[in-house]
């Protein structure tokens, strides 16, 4: 947990967590930073007040003692968006102070009432709406919906160019005291990206579409600093974050990188065989490539190296005339976050029926993903050596594809 001055009159208070499943479903192995900024016009106003879990709040009014803020000089709650990561200290505000106002969305609004029961004392603000709070500090609000509820919108500090983007250019990662990119190595930013990816594919993948509208709406403003709800603060570069988040949006559609992800279950091996010697061909074709056997693999996991990869290998045997049920399951998930174009290959075991394929067709098809796949090799318990060779050609012509997809 970190009090750091952001600009004149800013500063983040932000609290770490892990040990959760991120929205009760993801895995976070680094962690996430809940980021709360401060505004200190004449008036004081704070931006998304992080959230109610066990332990936060206390820890917010500890840093808000460390800036020697009075929680209770606080005129301004805005909630850039209503999901209890930015929201939920509500509850626990409205217990020391009662005539504090709420600035949010219209759609905001709604949501407070029916999470939070307060219905009093709010300013709802639409595209290009202002809150002076003195001192030259002027906010204007602009709405981003659905990056990532519908309800979404940033709070733009004219006077210091702050965008204060709650959802839209997060990552996960715990912050250190130095959560700034000009204070923070290449090393290091280069670990925030990667987090970035592993937030935008788990968390914001779904509404790449809205993300591209949010990113040109945004555009128009003279941002200096992107003061995101998690993760670091961009003020040397925020034109970093920026153009990271279109790539990521466009991996949607595709292609996205040079990339293979490779997704495998095995009950008895057999599969697993076929695996390894897939696995031999693209190390010879150097290709760049990620490699995931579910279940052991969390979704969250598969789901980032999936976003970037323009190639993706499924193999997995045939259960119960249907596909191996963690592989299906994290197909669908796919689907669900729309990772749509990618060029497959899928190559699976079975013992007297088949059926995996069966359900792959009608995972892509339900979910309109539009995959382009390379033939099937699907083979009796374990694979001949012919089955091998075709394995081998399959997996050559999927490189051949996805580079000349690439460039
Ligand atoms: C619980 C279970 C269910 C299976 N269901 C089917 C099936 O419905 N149809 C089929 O062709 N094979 C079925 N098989 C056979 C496997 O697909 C076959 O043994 C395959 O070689 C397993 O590959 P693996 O070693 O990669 O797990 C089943 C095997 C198990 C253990
Ligand atoms: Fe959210
Ligand atoms: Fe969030």
């Amino acid at each position: 947990m970190h009090a750091t001055k952001v600009t004149d009159d800013i500063y983040q208070l932000s609290v770490n967590v892990d040990n959760i499943l991120f929205e009760g479903l993801w895995e976070i192995p680094n962690g996430v930073a809940l980021n709360s900024y401060i505004i200190k016009g004449e008036k004081t106003a704070i931006v998304d007040g992080v959230c109610g879990w066990e332990g936060v709040p206390g820890q917010l009014y500890e840093l808000l003692d460390k800036l020697e803020i009075d929680p209770k000089s606080i005129e301004y709650l805005i909630i850039n968006h209503m999901e209890p990561d930015h929201s939920g200290w509500i509850e626990d505000f409205k217990q020391i102070k009662s005539d504090f106002k709420v600035v949010c969305s219209r759609k905001s609004a709604e949501l407070l009432e029916h999470f939070y029961g307060h219905t009093s004392n709010i300013l709802i603000m639409g595209d290009n709406d202002t809150l002076d709070l003195g001192n030259g500090h002027v906010l204007s609000f602009y709405e981003i919906p659905n990056v990532h509820w519908p309800d979404t919108m940033v709070t733009f500090d004219n006077l210091t160019g702050t965008l204060f983007t709650c959802d839209a250019f997060g990552s996960f990662g715990k912050a250190e005291e130095a959560n700034y990119d000009d204070m923070l190595s290449e090393d290091k930013l280069a670990f925030y990206e990667k987090e970035a990816v592993r937030y935008y594919s788990n968390i914001v993948a779904a509404f790449s579409g809205p993300v591209k509208k949010a990113i040109e709406k945004c555009a128009k403003l003279p941002i200096k600093i992107v003061a995101p709800g998690h993760g670091i603060v961009w003020r040397k570069d925020p034109g970093r974050i920026i153009e990271n988040y279109s790539k990521y949006a466009s991996y949607q559609k595709g292609p996205a990188r040079e990339e293979i992800t490779v997704i495998w279950g095995s009950m008895y091996g057999m599969t697993e065989k076929a695996v390894k010697h897939a696995v031999k061909i693209l190390e010879e074709e150097g290709i760049e490539h990620h490699v995931h056997r579910v279940p052991e693999t969390s979704w969250g996991t598969v789901l980032a190296s999936v976003w970037t990869s323009t190639g993706v290998i499924l193999a997995m045997p045939t259960y119960e005339y249907k596909m191996f049920p963690p592989a299906a399951a994290i197909l669908d998930e796919m689907g669900k976050k729309k990772v749509q174009n990618r060029i497959a290959f899928r190559m699976g075991s079975y013992g007297w029926s088949g059926g995996a394929q069966k359900e792959l067709d009608e995972i892509t098809a339900r979910n309109k993903m539009n995959w382009s796949f390379l033939e099937p090799v699907e083979f009796r318990g374990n694979a001949s050596d012919e089955e091998l060779k075709l394995i081998e050609e399959r997996v050559r012509e999927l490189v051949r594809a996805v580079r000349s997809s690439v460039k």
